[in-house]
């Protein structure tokens, strides 16, 4: 029996992603959690015809301990999304609380539950769930992971725009770092089958990996920021993750964790200088089974691209433990 919580349920990303969550087979009980309107999607939902139990949640009448009882797995897209001129960092100030208080009932009623945070700026909202984990007692950082999933669909979808293959989910390519601009690492030569970017359009092509959330905040115009591809990438990261946990071998998908608890991520957080990375991991019956150091084989243009991604993501990542550590 698998049960998978989505906080932040009522959102543009959480109705879609509770949506799939409802269709998997994976998930037998599927709890909706939001400080709004958590009711009514989980009675919209519960009407398909599909196995999971689905039930929602306020904040009322202790909502947060019935949802999050007995989760095996809790997805977090709850928080503002960004409206245009404004970076995932600006939405720091509102999100860190979200994820803090929500992190701390994970600590109280679900204390082994995998996390899989989406909520940005993710390049802090995760060190904050780590802090807080940590000041719980609880933190195996095998259990913790920022979905950092839409990166490699944009770019299995771009790249496969340029080689016009008809189905761009087929190529694999390692897109490491962290969620923001310019600490988002496309490792276009690792990809798998390989791929040939001419030249001329490597600059254009890793660009828009790293701005492609900028593309859609732009084109929604101030109703928000990309909902749709992330409940596909949430879900895809999360169906994955289940089916690892159920004991498939063999899966492997980038995500940001805590390199120094996860076996092969100290050289990484080594090599990198930070200790929360995005890097293929390996994905197993205990979760974060493996980080794999795709950063030792990056050609000389990706050696560029990673030094200023170090550069941005150090502080992006102290400024959540900070903020834990020393509450504003
Ligand atoms: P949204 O405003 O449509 O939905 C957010 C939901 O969170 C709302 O329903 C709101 O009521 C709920 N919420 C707020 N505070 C809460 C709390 N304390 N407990 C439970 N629920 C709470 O926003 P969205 O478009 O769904 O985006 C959500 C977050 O996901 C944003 O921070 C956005 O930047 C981020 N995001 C991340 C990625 C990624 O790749 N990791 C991609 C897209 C968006
Ligand atoms: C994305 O990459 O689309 C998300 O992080 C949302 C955003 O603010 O761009």
């Amino acid at each position: 029996m698998v049960k998978a919580v989505v906080a932040g349920a009522s959102g543009g990303i959480g109705q879609p992603l509770s949506l799939l969550c409802k269709t998997c087979k994976n998930i037998d009980d599927l709890a909706l959690y939001d400080v709004v309107n958590a009711l009514g999607v989980a009675a919209d939902l519960s009407h398909i015809s599909s196995p999971a139990t689905v039930t929602g949640y306020l904040p009322k009448d202790d909502g947060m301990k019935s949802a999050f009882t007995g989760a095996d797995v809790v997805i977090i897209p709850a928080g503002i999304p960004r409206k245009p001129g404004m970076t995932r960092d600006d939405l720091f100030k509102i999100n860190a609380g979200i994820v803090r208080d929500l992190i701390k009932g994970v600590a109280e009623f679900c204390p082994k539950a995998y996390l899989l945070i989406i909520s940005n700026p993710v390049n802090s909202t995760v060190p904050i769930a780590a802090e807080v984990l940590k000041a719980a007692g609880v933190f195996d950082p095998k259990r913790l992971f920022g979905v950092t999933t839409l990166d490699v669909v944009r770019a299995e979808t771009f790249v496969g725009a340029l080689t016009g293959t008809n189905d761009p989910s087929t190529t694999y390519i390692p897109v490491i770092g962290g969620h923001s601009g310019e600490t988002i690492v496309p490792l276009f030569s690792q990809a798998k089958p390989a791929v040939d970017i001419p030249e001329d359009k490597l600059d254009a092509i890793t660009y828009r990996v790293q701005f492609g959330g900028d593309e859609v905040v732009k084109a929604k115009d101030g109703a928000g920021s990309a909902t749709l591809s992330m409940a596909f990438a949430g879900f895809r990261f999360a169906e994955k993750l289940i089916r690892a946990l159920k004991g498939e071998s063999g899966i492997i998908e980038p995500t940001f964790v805590y390199l120094p608890g996860v076996e092969g991520g100290a050289e990484i957080a080594k090599a990198t200088g930070c200790d929360f990375f995005s890097v293929p991991v390996e994905l197993g019956e205990g979760g974060a089974k493996k980080a794999i150091n795709v950063v030792a084989d990056a050609n000389e243009y990706e050696k560029k691209l990673l030094k200023a991604c170090y550069e941005g993501l150090g502080g992006n990542i102290s400024k959540g433990v900070e903020f834990v550590l020393n509450p504003p």
